[in-house]
């Protein structure tokens, strides 16, 4: 059985002081839920972001990191790395990595094949483009994110994959893809997990939406059959509106 999901990617926002107030606003307000409630905050908060949340049940996890084990990668940060301070979840190839620190399907596909190697759970992210939905290629360009990043794992080992589409049109823009689109995309995707692995895969992955869910629309998205939460960017950086998306789950 697949579990709902509300993640919080804080990107490069809040300093130390600032994270700390978030948590424990969001610890305090935490409506009661069988959703997984995650956050991510920048790395270098990550150690004191998981003292905060000692007692909660809000789980912290990783924007990013690195396909190596260690060695000479500079301002890199490893699998290892993470799982001892007790992170076991790290976001890959949120369209911000692929756009602006060139990170290839084949870059992801080996820090997929790490983390999942060291047991780490991964929430992989993918999207079209503008361009790819105005050219109607979008299901196209998904389709071949998956393959080229997923498709050699394991049967096996797709229970530590969450998946997170994230049309790119739609992160920070104010434009959310409609209910509609996100569903007839996220049905999409179990279909092409399907006919590379089986239904029963297809069936048990949490497919979370992202792309500007604000409370507004978070009840309407999340009603949808094959969304199973969402991974949300602004909203998550002001306690009333996250605690308000998870209401929404
Ligand atoms: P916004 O919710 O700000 O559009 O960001 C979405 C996102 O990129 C989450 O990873």
């Amino acid at each position: 059985m697949r579990t709902k999901i509300v993640a919080g990617n804080w990107k490069m926002n809040k300093n130390l002081v600032e994270t700390e107030t978030l948590l424990t606003e969001l610890a305090a307000k935490l409506p009661d839920t069988t959703a997984e409630v995650m956050v991510a905050p920048t790395f270098i908060n990550l150690v004191s972001a998981k003292q905060s949340l000692d007692n909660s049940t809000i789980q912290v996890i990783a924007q990013n990191m690195h396909f190596a084990d260690s060695g000479a990668y500079t301002g890199e940060i490893s699998a290892d790395m993470l799982l001892n301070v007790g992170i076991d979840t790290a976001i890959i190839g949120h369209s911000e990595r692929r756009a602006y620190f060139g990170e290839t399907d084949e870059i992801l596909a080996k820090k997929v094949t790490t983390a999942l190697a060291k047991n780490m759970r991964v929430m992989f992210c993918f999207g079209e483009e503008l361009e790819d939905r105005k050219s109607d290629n979008h299901f196209n360009v998904v389709a071949s994110q998956l393959k080229n990043a997923l498709f050699s794992v394991e049967a096996s080992e797709w229970k530590n994959i969450i998946l997170a589409y994230e049309p790119v049109w739609a992160i920070g823009t104010g434009e959310t893809a409609s209910p509609e689109q996100a569903q007839e995309m996220h049905a999409f995707i179990r279909k092409t997990i399907t006919e590379a692995y089986d239904a029963s895969i297809a069936n048990n992955v949490s497919i979370l939406y992202g792309g500007s869910v604000k409370p507004a629309n978070a009840v309407e998205i999340f009603s949808k059959p094959d969304v199973d939460g969402g991974l949300i960017g602004g909203a998550a950086l002001k306690a009333d509106d996250f605690v308000a998306i998870i209401k929404a789950i």
